[in-house]
């Protein structure tokens, strides 16, 4: 595969493309992976179909982008770097499900998230993604401002405890993890401001007080869902999604049951965030 097969086909002018011309199973040459890097950075969520990906293929698409990222809640066992993502009539909680960055609670959140599904629902299961440069650009520059000063508190415990019931001695630490991060991130490659805040992770604002936490974060919670940032991915079997937690939040939408959702994740190792 040259670079030149690949062709990017945009699902909305805000975010995300359908990429066309590329086998992911297939090592990938240099001139190809820029070609790919860079159509990423412009779209920040990249989509492609009829990828049937075996669990070593995944992993070998993602370490082309960096360390696979440990999940803090385990893996598949043999897998290390491996998440399933498994729902069916059965299930009373489900991965992905509202608003967030992936595991934004960890001192170096992963950059990139690539999930490969094999079995979808007929119809439902959608996966919404919203780009948070543009979350951030719709602020006006005085409230901007006042933002990019801020940091907030990440935390594991509200996530894997409060929404999975979880316990910490299951954690792969022994601990749920907890960070504090920059309430507006600068992405490291393109340099754009991006807004670092969800309600899955995010606990509160540090240095304010809780009400005002609370008030500013009720706020940026419905900004960052605002459809003019978003755009939306209906799966089919074998395809792959592929976004940047760096300046994406997403929400897998759980309106499928009794129908079996799976596949499998992986995610690449980022930067602080700064
Ligand atoms: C996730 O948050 O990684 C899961 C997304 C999905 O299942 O669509």
């Amino acid at each position: 595969m040259s670079s030149n097969s690949l062709r990017f086909e945009p699902l909305t002018p805000i975010i995300g493309a359908e990429v066309h011309g590329i086998d992911l199973g297939e090592p990938m040459a240099d001139p190809a992976f820029d070609g790919l890097h860079e159509g990423w950075m412009k779209h920040q969520v990249l989509f492609f179909r009829d990828q049937p990906l075996d669990i070593e293929q995944l992993k070998a698409f993602g370490r082309r982008f960096g360390e696979l990222h440990l999940h803090p809640m385990g893996d598949i066992e043999g897998h290390p770097g491996v998440l399933a993502i498994y729902a069916d009539a059965n299930s009373t909680t489900f991965a992905g499900r509202n608003w967030h960055s992936d595991v934004s609670c960890d001192e170096l959140p992963p950059a990139a998230s690539i999930l490969h599904l094999h079995q979808v629902p007929d119809v439902g299961g959608d996966t919404i993604f919203g780009n948070m440069y543009a979350a951030f650009d719709a602020l006006s520059p005085a409230f901007a401002a006042f933002l990019d000063g801020l940091e907030a508190c990440h935390s594991g415990r509200q996530r894997f405890a409060g929404y999975f019931g979880a316990s910490e001695e299951d954690s792969r630490d022994g601990k749920f993890p907890e960070a504090v991060h920059p309430v507006v991130r600068s992405h490291p490659v393109t340099g754009r401001k991006a807004l670092y805040v969800n309600p899955v992770f995010t606990s509160h604002i540090v240095g304010i007080e809780p009400e005002e936490s609370r008030a500013l974060l009720e706020f940026l919670y419905r900004h960052i869902a605002l459809p003019d940032f978003q755009c939306r991915f209906r799966w089919r079997e074998n395809s792959v999604a592929m976004w940047d937690n760096r300046c994406v939040v997403h929400a897998a939408i759980p309106d499928y049951l009794p129908q079996t959702r799976s596949g499998y994740r992986v995610t690449v190792v980022g930067e602080r965030p700064a």
